[in-house]
């Protein structure tokens, strides 16, 4: 095998085209010069489509975390009471966020591979009219659900005064959202998922509910403040030193985004889901989610009969395949293919074909290419 070639389909961080990777390597330029501005000053009219809003896309040095922490202490204060959606790990990270800032969490936790129930949503907004906020994951990395984004937030406009807040780390780029018509008042994302960028930099756009919210909120706060983000972007610059050679790449990714089209990217990484799903079921070998709840970035794949840490030890070791494993409560149970961002039909066919070679050498009894020609034939469908 050669030695320095990697398959990379984890769920974030994703592979990196080479022309991102040219561009990141532009000369260094200064923060504070004109050059940084005219770059800032193009990549901000060319975020917002992806978020699907009007309102500026906020762009700061820092992993999804960090965005995720940004929305909390702007948007809400300490004793203030949540409604936290957990779907999974990353839901229980809004949640590990807002306890250590001393608000008040409620939690409605859904099983584990299943979606929010807006049903139940509606019910406990009415019964708790006194939150502040609810928090959503958009993708549920840990489970490869897509959560209903669109109805929640029909949902918590018509039933409570709370902001609406999303976590879009693992899907924005890759997957339909309209941040202004559908109501979502904070989403945030990072880019090492679908913005096809090394991990560093992290996005957030704020609805006008949400900047009178963020005007108000008197929680200390420094780097994190999304008006000093704001009030800089409006001069096409950021409060702190930003990820220069990130921005490089990110203009190129826009290009490409532009180039295939937005349209064209959703249809693309939900034909790989379908394609990744089909050649499981072909094989009889359970998903962890329904068709409806499937995310189009990752796929979570929960076997009876193989180990799970076998199978990701083999591509690992033979193949050079990297995929995930279960978190939590799932690990060693599940394992998670991400399909997004520098991600094509072609490689999906690529990695179902190792990976029926790799269940082969585990000896997992199998048909080679029954999951590879399901895959196919879903594509030429
Ligand atoms: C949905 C979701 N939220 C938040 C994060 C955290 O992002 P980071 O690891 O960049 O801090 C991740 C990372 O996997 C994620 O998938």
């Amino acid at each position: 095998m050669l030695a320095d070639q990697q398959f990379l389909r984890i769920p974030g961080p994703s592979p990196i085209p080479p022309s991102v990777h040219l561009a990141m390597g532009n000369t260094m330029i200064g923060h504070r010069d004109v050059e940084a501005k005219s770059l800032i000053e193009q990549l901000r009219p060319r975020l917002k489509p992806i978020f699907g809003t009007k309102e500026e896309v906020l762009i700061l040095t820092g992993s999804g975390t960090a965005a995720l922490e940004m929305a909390v202490v702007n948007a809400v204060e300490p004793g203030d009471e949540v409604l936290i959606l957990v779907t999974g790990s990353f839901g229980d990270r809004f949640a590990k966020i807002c306890q250590a800032y001393g608000i008040n969490v409620h939690r409605l936790d859904m099983a584990w591979g299943e979606a929010i129930d807006t049903r139940i949503v509606e019910t406990y907004l009415q019964q708790n009219p006194t939150l502040k906020a609810v928090f959503a994951t958009y993708c549920e990395t840990s489970t490869g659900v897509l959560n209903p984004v669109k109805e929640l937030a029909n949902v918590v406009r018509h039933h409570s005064e709370a902001l609406f807040i999303v976590d879009g780390v693992s899907c924005v780029g890759a997957v339909p959202v309209q941040m202004d018509n559908w109501g979502i008042d904070i989403l945030v994302t990072g880019s090492q998922k679908a913005f096809m960028l090394p991990a560093g930099l992290a996005f957030a756009a704020a609805s006008a509910r949400a900047w009178k919210r963020i005007e108000e909120n008197n929680t200390p706060r420094f780097y994190l403040d999304m008006k000093k983000y704001r009030d800089n972007i409006n001069n096409n610059t950021t409060p702190f030193t930003p990820a220069l050679s990130l921005l490089f790449g990110l203009k190129q990714v826009l290009q490409l985004l532009e180039k295939e089209g937005l349209e064209n990217v959703f249809a693309r990484h939900k034909l790989m889901m379908q394609m990744t799903r089909s050649a499981f079921k072909a094989h009889h070998i359970n998903l962890l989610t329904t068709d409806e709840s499937a995310s189009p970035t990752v796929t979570a794949v929960k076997p009876t009969d193989f180990q799970v840490e076998e199978l990701r030890k083999t591509l690992k070791n033979e193949f050079h395949l990297s995929i995930a494993g279960g978190q939590q409560q799932l690990k060693g149970k599940i394992f998670r293919i991400g399909h997004m961002g520098y991600c094509s039909p072609a490689d999906v066919l690529q990695t179902i074909s190792i990976i029926e070679m790799a269940l082969i050498r585990i000896g997992k009894p199998l048909e080679l290419g029954k999951g590879v020609e399901a895959a196919q034939k879903t594509y030429l469908s």
